[in-house]
């Protein structure tokens, strides 16, 4: 049996925009998260508080947050690496944040200029300034299927990470495919190893569909009992350091998927794609790798 009802976590405001080339203005990001919290999504993740150097398209994310009409029952969160990101992310008001790290030494250098070990330090801090700050911390554990650098990834180093993190204190582990090349069997092992140090509930799951299996894989997981999973409207996204991992899994294609499972999602699955088609017109013609979006239509 699959769960009843998943709670989608909205990433497009972030982990697609901050991938595309095309600088969107501030007030159409402020229109974006509008439109999606007007479609039923209960967590949508607007931008990140990141060296702007690094990611230009998300040097805006505090105009963002302070241009939103907030709906009741929402959650607006953000991205946070340090505690210097934390503290802009207060003064921003939002509602959550979330940590980032990686469970290969190579990506973590690349995506934050610093070891795996040394990004936990960091974390620490910041953990202690959130709770004081009564925000929650989840965190995203990024390259759990593979790393664009240094290859294969045990489950065994995923699951330790992933421990790591939970330690830390963050409430929600999202264990990321980064570039997409997970596939069913994989996510049974690693779904299966992180499970053994943490509890399920615990999990949510972060497929890119730059190879097409982002359903295949949410399919997996729900068998397991994953009740928690990220996509971006648009199937827009990706990440700046993990070249080829455009796309993140369409929120359309996820909601399609789950309906016709009879899984609740809260969410309005033809408002999804009237904002899909919105965002879509100022980012440029959809990417190629967008199978589970292109499927989902007919
Ligand atoms: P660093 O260079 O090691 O940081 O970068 P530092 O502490 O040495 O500071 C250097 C400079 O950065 C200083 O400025 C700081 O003020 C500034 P300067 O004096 O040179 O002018 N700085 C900051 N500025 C703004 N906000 C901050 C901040 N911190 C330091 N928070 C750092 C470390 C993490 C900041 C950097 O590497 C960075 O910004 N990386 C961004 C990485 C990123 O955003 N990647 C994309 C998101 S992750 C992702 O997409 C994966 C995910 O979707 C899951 C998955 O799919 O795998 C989540
Ligand atoms: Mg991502």
């Amino acid at each position: 049996t699959i769960p009843q009802r998943v709670k989608i976590v909205e990433v497009g405001p972030r982990d697609g925009l901050q991938n595309e080339t095309a600088l969107v203005p501030s007030d159409i990001k402020i229109q974006l998260v509008e439109k999606l919290a007007a479609t039923g999504l209960s967590a949508i993740e607007c931008g990140s508080f990141v060296n702007p150097k690094w990611v230009p398209q998300m040097a805006d994310s505090a105009a963002v947050f302070s241009g939103i009409q907030r709906q009741p029952g929402v959650t607006y969160s953000a991205l946070t690496p340090n505690l210097k990101g934390l503290e802009s992310a207060i003064a921003a008001g939002v509602d959550e944040v979330a940590v980032f790290g990686s469970c290969t030494e190579a990506f973590s250098l690349k995506n934050i200029n610093c070891s795996i070990e040394e990004s936990l330090a960091r974390f620490k801090p910041l953990m202690r300034a959130a709770e004081q700050a009564n925000l929650k911390v989840r965190a995203y554990l990024s390259c759990a299927f593979g790393c664009p650098y240094s290859g294969e990834v045990s489950p065994l180093q995923v699951a330790k990470v992933a421990r790591q993190l939970e330690d830390l204190g963050c409430y929600e582990i999202a264990i990321s495919d980064t570039i997409g090349t997970g596939t069913p069997a994989l996510v049974e092992s690693v779904v299966n190893a992180v499970a053994g140090s943490l509890p399920l509930q615990q999990l949510a799951m972060h497929f890119h569909d730059t190879q097409g299996r982002a359903l295949a894989n949410v399919e997996q997981s729900l068998k397991m009992g994953i009740t928690v999973f990220d996509s971006a409207i648009g199937g827009l996204g990706g990440c700046p350091y993990a070249d080829g991992a455009s796309g993140n899994l369409a929120t359309e294609a996820l909601v399609g998927l789950l309906h016709n499972k009879g899984v609740e999602t809260g969410v309005d699955l033809a408002q999804c794609w009237v904002v899909g088609e919105f965002i879509n017109a100022y980012v440029g013609a959809p990417k190629s790798t967008k199978p589970a979006l292109a499927s989902s239509k007919n």
